[in-house]
């Protein structure tokens, strides 16, 4: 695929349709949260779209709820996405370059969370070749320290962080 197949800008109203419709169940809520957190410049959401169909979707959130990003003035790239249909296209690849981009004038580091399952292979990968390490600070639940010893559960609120020094 070129490069100027894709086009990446900010979330709008106008893109709700197609996002849903292509992921099958994101939801509107969610989506109306992010434009409204885009105005009060809480977050910032871009949406990748060829021609006019939505291929991915991620977020860089200001003051994340991860204690060590918000205390260290790290935003956090939340949410990215790339639809089956235009996955392992360099869509996941480019977002994050548009918001590393995006945040290089005014941060050091960049970061993320991710969850340690098999669904989350893809990003796993995609984030070492981006040059994105552990923050040091090992596993978290629910955003507080799984410490050695206790029982966590394999889901979506068990990760670890990573950063990437932007400058
Ligand atoms: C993670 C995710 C966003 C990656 O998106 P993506 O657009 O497929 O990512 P990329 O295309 O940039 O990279 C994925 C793979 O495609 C390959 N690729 C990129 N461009 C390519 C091209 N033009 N031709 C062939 N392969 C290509 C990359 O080398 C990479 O390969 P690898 O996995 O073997 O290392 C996507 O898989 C996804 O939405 N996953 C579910 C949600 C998720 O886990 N989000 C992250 C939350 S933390």
């Amino acid at each position: 695929m070129k490069d100027m197949d894709i086009s990446i800008g900010i979330l709008e109203e106008r893109h709700i349709r197609a996002i849903v419709e292509a992921t099958k169940g994101t939801n509107v809520d969610y989506l109306e949260m992010c434009i409204r957190e885009n105005h009060e410049k809480k977050r910032v959401t871009l949406a990748a779209f060829i021609e006019d169909e939505f291929a991915g979707l991620v977020n860089l959130i200001f003051l994340s709820d991860y204690l060590y990003f918000k205390n260290n003035n790290i935003p956090e790239i939340n949410d990215l996405l790339a639809t089956p249909k235009y996955s392992h296209q360099g869509i996941g690849a480019k977002l994050i370059d548009e918001m590393e981009a995006y945040a290089k004038d005014t941060y050091k580091y960049i970061g993320l969370g991710v969850g340690l399952y098999k669904d989350y292979g893809a990003a796993h990968r995609l984030y070492s070749r981006k040059g994105y390490v552990p923050d040091g600070n090992g596993l978290m639940y629910n955003n507080l320290e799984a410490v050695p010893g206790s029982h966590v559960r394999v889901d979506n609120d068990l990760l670890l962080y990573l950063v990437k020094q932007l400058s």
